[in-house]
């Protein structure tokens, strides 16, 4: 495992000028594509039923594209108009790729150092000697960090009672999440709730039923990507917070690998259908904002892609589709673009060489905001 050189940085956001859920994040400047000045389009649909429904096929991507592009595509080199073969992933095949991202990066080992050192005097002041400990995961996967958290809380509150209640819109990751529950014999006076709905969808039908419920502990693992509205969406968790509570947000840093590659890179590739290119310095911007006061601890992470610099591999392949969000990119995309990319992401920006492996920089960035 990667040693953790962790670096803490305390922050009490100044008051902004940014008010009323307007911030924009996703402030990567206006960009296009390296390889050709092509520009994809800067707004897109979000449709989050996309992600668990039919998905647009490659013929409609292809038409998105075309009208989109306008005069830009007259003057595109021909081996960059058989982009119309590419495609985002599928809920499926992203949750595919992600598995395999898990099995060949620290992401988890790195989620646990945080979990082991950080995370037990974060949670300790958590509901301020209440006897029950309300806490929301949002966007939880199948639970294998929310019953980690789970068994920290209740070693610094024993004998508190947690109701644990769980936003997750994906109804596979549920059924994974409660057999994982069924395997914990040592989760004792822990009640689950489940939600399988979208943050969004949580807000609205909280909001139509006048619920204000308040949670001691809230968190946002990986998952902001996703959401329709990333400003609403941390201000409305965060106005969920009761008094002596904590908000937690883990995000790819804005130092990551990934930044550089979606700074140069995002105009190629195919629009994801509900994605967002961010990072932990947009949700600062937002959190500043809002005056919210918070900490961020970055945290070291890896992940080895030596195999995505060989053709025909089959865990390059799944590499290089989870890096560009692309179905098939080995073979879909075109030549150029793809030793572009395989260039960039062997600069030191993106990664390191190791005992003859390429190691792309996972770095995560933990955001604990206070109520
Ligand atoms: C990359 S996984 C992270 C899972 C888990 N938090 C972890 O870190 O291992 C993202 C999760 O967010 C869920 N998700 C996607 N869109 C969402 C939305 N709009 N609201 C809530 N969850 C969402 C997905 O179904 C998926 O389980």
């Amino acid at each position: 495992m990667e040693p953790v050189a962790k670096m803490k940085r305390f922050c009490k956001a100044k008051p902004s000028k940014i008010t009323g859920g307007c911030v924009r994040v996703g402030v990567f400047p206006k960009g296009s594509c390296p390889m050709n000045g092509f520009r994809l389009p800067e707004v897109r649909t979000i449709d989050e039923a996309d992600d668990y429904g039919p998905r647009k096929s490659s013929e409609s991507f292809e038409k998105d594209t075309l009208l989109t592009s306008s005069d830009d595509s007259v003057s595109l080199p021909k081996e960059i108009c058989v982009t119309h073969c590419m495609r985002s992933l599928t809920a499926e095949e992203y949750t595919r790729a992600f598995q395999s991202f898990l099995d060949h990066s620290t992401e988890h080992q790195c989620m646990d150092q945080f979990n082991n050192k950080e995370l037990p005097n974060i949670v300790a002041s958590l509901g301020n000697g209440k006897s029950t400990i309300n806490v929301l995961g949002v966007g939880s996967g199948t639970g294998e960090q929310d019953l980690k958290m789970i068994r920290i809380i209740q070693s610094k509150h024993p004998g508190a009672f947690i109701k644990n209640e769980v936003v997750e819109p994906n109804p596979q990751h549920i059924l994974a999440f409660k057999d994982a529950i069924k395997n914990s014999s040592d989760l004792k006076n822990v009640s689950f709730t489940w939600h399988q709905l979208t943050s969004t969808e949580y807000e609205k039908q909280a909001k139509e039923e006048n619920v204000e419920k308040k949670y001691d502990f809230i968190h946002l693992i990986q998952m902001l990507y996703r959401v329709e509205d990333i400003a609403h969406t941390i201000k409305f968790f965060h106005s969920c917070l009761d008094h002596y509570a904590k908000l937690l947000i883990i995000i790819l840093s804005g130092a990551s690998g990934w930044a550089s590659i979606w700074k140069k890179y995002r105009h190629c590739l195919p629009p994801t259908d509900c994605g967002h290119y961010i990072t932990a310095d947009d949700i600062k911007v937002v959190l500043e904002g809002m005056g919210a006061k918070y900490q961020v601890y970055d945290c070291p992470s890896v992940w080895d892609i030596t195999e995505c610099f060989i053709d025909g591999d089959t865990t390059g392949g799944h590499t290089l589709d989870f890096l560009t969000g692309t179905k098939d990119f080995m073979n879909t995309a075109p030549l150029g673009l793809k030793q572009q990319l395989r260039q960039a992401l062997g600069q030191p920006e993106c990664s390191t060489k190791k005992d003859g492996r390429i190691i792309f920089r996972n770095d995560l960035s933990m955001i604990v905001v206070s109520s």
